[in-house]
């Protein structure tokens, strides 16, 4: 009995365009210029210590979401990548698989997502370790991020921590704080990170003024104190 192959689908060949920017995998080349070294961790990816100058390479797979960078500081590790660091740690290893502790300032995104878009924020709902600047190597009309501030100096008293500024969140550990409900409103605590830095996350639900989008397939470099 003869089988006849059916005809290639129309709708097929209209989602052809569609599916190849999917497989576009994403470079970030993450670039120390803090007067200090700093460890810089990233999940996916692991971790590198960036002497003041120093930068790191890494590839990211097409379509990763969520994913994180944020630079640790104060750390040492042993020979084989065993250690502590005071912010950032991601449970005492180089190279990290797990997120940090706070305080740490974050680089978030999410790739290849709706409409074809990349997402992209820098985030102090885990606190701040580091200034950082975050954007698309070849701008092409997108944002560049940067919250440069001087977050540390000036930071409450009841959120300093070792190395850092913490987020009400990791202190108080109430809802209101927290948002674990999904439903929050803006604190005095998240309007004094708002002030320093407009552009980044300063609570949960601050999506509105935080959440930046690139068209699929950029490059993007996270710059330490730039
Ligand atoms: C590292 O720790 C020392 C001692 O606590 C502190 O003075 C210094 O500011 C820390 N460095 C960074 C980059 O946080």
């Amino acid at each position: 009995m003869a089988t006849q192959a059916p005809p290639l689908s129309p709708l097929l060949l209209l989602l052809v365009p569609l599916l190849l920017p999917l497989t576009n995998a994403a470079t970030f080349n993450v670039v120390n210029k803090c007067s200090y070294t700093v460890w810089a961790a990233a999940v996916p990816g692991g971790g590198q210590q960036l002497n003041q100058g120093q930068s790191w390479t890494l590839n990211v797979p097409a379509a990763t979401s969520p994913g994180r960078l944020w630079a640790r500081t104060n750390c040492s590790f042993d020979g084989s990548g065993n250690g502590h660091c005071q912010t950032g740690d991601c449970g005492g290893v180089l190279a990290c698989t797990a997120y940090g502790s706070p305080p740490n300032t974050l680089a978030e995104y999410s790739l290849n997502q709706f409409n074809n878009l990349d997402l992209y924020d820098i985030s102090l709902v885990d606190g701040f370790n580091v200034p950082m600047d975050f954007g698309p190597t070849s701008r092409g009309g997108c944002d560049d991020v940067r919250c440069a501030a001087d977050v540390n100096g000036q930071c409450p008293g009841v959120l300093q921590a070792p190395g850092g500024c913490n987020n009400p969140c990791t202190v108080f550990k109430t809802d209101e704080y927290c948002c674990n409900s999904g439903s929050c409103s803006p604190t005095d605590y998240s309007r004094y990170f708002k002030g320093l830095c407009p552009d980044a996350y300063s609570y949960p639900k601050d999506d509105a003024t935080s959440t930046f989008t690139c068209a699929a397939g950029s490059n993007y470099q996270v710059v330490f104190c730039p």
